[in-house]
């Protein structure tokens, strides 16, 4: 099937996470360029990305990205998952030829604005183990320590908090405990490195032992995306769909919460 986006005057930006994280990249692409027929698609019927093995994931995120640009035939595709980006960008350049902006560590910006020149790198344990994040810290890093910080849990429990669960505190804190060091140099700067953990930010801020400085990238990519694409035109008039690998429609809670998101029509399956 394909879809009528293609034919629209609004350029087609499909935006794609294993489940609900690119929402937060999403808010901030459409919140600077109202002309753009946004696309969400959620790989939620593996989620979490974040454990599966390095083979499985490329043949899983080239698959799904195969059907989805000839289903929505996208002017732009931003894979908002770092986890995903830090492995497979390279595999869907080659293979299509339209632009894809990846979301990966925050290594950079995050180094720079250190005051005590140590940071952590809040991530998956698949982004925390990949060659790419471990490259970006030897170019970027400077002076400054980087501590690389594994979460299993944290981004299901913001997909959890997302849908209206009730997710306790304890839980979350203890997945963000091991970022907070102070072993010479206290850290003062995390980086979100999950597109899930900007859901949580407001928890994350009340529940951090120490207060220190949260690096959402999602903005600075907001504006790449912008840059790639012709001068914005006029505002769209449909909303924004979503789509979900697994085929469920989502329950009125995250019905809601997507509709804080711009979301106002949750399609059928990918
Ligand atoms: N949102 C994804 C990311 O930015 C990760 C969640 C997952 O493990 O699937 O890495």
């Amino acid at each position: 099937m394909q879809d009528s986006l293609a034919n629209s005057v609004n350029p087609a930006v499909l935006v794609f996470d294993s489940g609900l994280g690119g929402l937060t990249v999403l808010r901030e692409i459409a919140a600077l360029r109202r002309d753009l027929k946004l696309v969400y698609a959620a790989d939620d019927a593996v989620f979490p990305y974040g454990r599966l093995d390095d083979a499985a994931l490329i043949g899983r995120v080239s698959a799904v990205m195969d059907d989805l640009i000839a289903r929505y035939r996208p002017a732009l595709v931003v894979i908002a998952c770092n986890t995903a980006s830090t492995l497979t960008l390279p595999v869907l350049r080659a293979k299509h030829t339209i632009p894809f902006v990846g979301t990966v560590p925050a290594i950079k910006p995050a180094c720079a604005r250190s005051k005590t020149k140590r940071i952590s790198v809040l991530a998956t344990p698949g982004t925390v183990k990949r060659d790419y994040t471990r490259e970006l810290i030897r170019e970027f890093a400077g002076g400054c320590e980087v501590d690389l910080v594994g979460s299993e849990w944290l981004a299901p429990l913001a997909e959890a908090y997302l849908r209206g669960e009730e997710v306790a505190d304890g839980r979350i804190a203890r997945e963000i405990a091991p970022a907070f060091i102070d072993r010479g140099s206290m850290t003062d700067t995390v980086v979100l490195a999950c597109t899930h953990y900007p859901l949580l930010l407001e928890k994350l801020r009340k529940l951090a032992p120490w207060p220190v400085e949260w690096i959402d990238p999602a903005p600075a990519i907001a504006r790449r995306v912008a840059s790639l694409l012709p001068a914005p035109g006029s505002p769209v008039t449909e909303p924004t769909r979503a789509f979900f690998t697994s085929g469920k429609l989502p329950g009125s809670a995250l019905a809601k919460a997507l509709k804080s998101f711009g979301i106002e029509a949750a399609g059928e399956a990918v």
